[in-house]
């Protein structure tokens, strides 16, 4: 934690600790078009690397992975056998998306066994469908990326509850940007509906582009990746927290300056 005069750091300074994913987010990241943040890509792929360290197993997924920016991080943390899946409508701006998004991962080291895409409307997607393309085993880490309205979250976050492992975690994108006000809505309407979840933490924004994720955990987890998180990331912990009444999580932050007073 920094001092309220520390300037605030870079993202090409945070490591996931994966070496494959840290070489992608050095060099490769900013070379495949996309809209989520590099610093948020190394926590999310730290976390995955915390959960094999738990012997936490599974599959990954991203719903909106568009050309693949994120979603070759991820599969960049899979373990030896384990698969990540790609789920996107494919056809914007126009339907060579989804020919780039094989392209991309193919070029930053993704191997075609590991990768599945799967053009598909999440908004019409059952849960068991979503399963069968996973081979059946629970899905060990969630990034909802896709249609950026309230219902559709609304209708992503109870997808990926539905197929998610129990020490799963799901990461929201666009959390708290200013274009889209209501998805916060979603997410206090589902954390009302799901009190066995929690948020885990926020990451916030680099840029308007690159804007604030939120992690969601079953609570029974939280302490634990808490914990790790504190280990890891400590340097970028925001010191006063957010408050989701009467939960409270961590802010993991660039700029992790207080306001001066007095
Ligand atoms: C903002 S882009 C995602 C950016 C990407 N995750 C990244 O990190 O660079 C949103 C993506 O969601 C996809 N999408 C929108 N609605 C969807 C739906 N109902 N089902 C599946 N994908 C959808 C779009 O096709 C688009 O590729």
């Amino acid at each position: 934690m920094s001092n309220p005069t520390t300037p605030a750091q870079t993202s090409a300074t945070v490591r996931s600790g994966i070496p494959a994913v840290d070489r992608y987010l050095g060099t490769g990241y900013s070379l495949v078009p996309g809209m989520s943040s590099r610093f948020a890509a190394a926590i999310c792929c730290g976390l995955l690397r915390m959960q094999t360290a738990m012997g936490v197993a599974g599959p990954v997924a991203e719903i909106g992975p568009f050309e693949g920016r994120f979603f070759i991080a991820l599969a960049h943390a899979l373990a030896s056998g384990e698969k990540a899946l790609a789920i996107d409508l494919f056809d914007w701006p126009n339907p060579e998306v989804m020919g780039r998004f094989e392209a991309n991962c193919a070029k930053h080291g993704v191997p075609a066994e590991c990768r599945i895409a799967w053009k598909a409307d999440s908004r019409r997607m059952r849960p068991q469908e979503l399963l069968a393309k996973l081979d059946g085993r629970p899905a060990r880490f969630i990034h909802i990326d896709g249609e950026h309205s309230r219902a559709a979250l609304t209708q992503d976050l109870e997808l990926a509850t539905a197929v998610l492992a129990h020490e799963g975690l799901i990461a929201l994108d666009d959390m708290l940007h200013p274009g889209y006000p209501t998805l916060m809505v979603a997410v206090h309407e589902y954390l009302g509906r799901h009190p066995e979840m929690c948020v885990l933490c926020i990451i916030d924004r680099e840029t308007v582009v690159a804007a604030t994720k939120f992690v969601l955990c079953r609570a029974e987890w939280f302490k634990s990746y808490e914990a790790k998180l504190l280990d890891a990331y400590k340097d970028n912990v925001w010191p006063l927290g957010a408050d989701f009444e009467p939960h409270w999580c961590l802010v993991l932050s660039l700029d992790t300056r207080l306001a001066e007073i007095g």
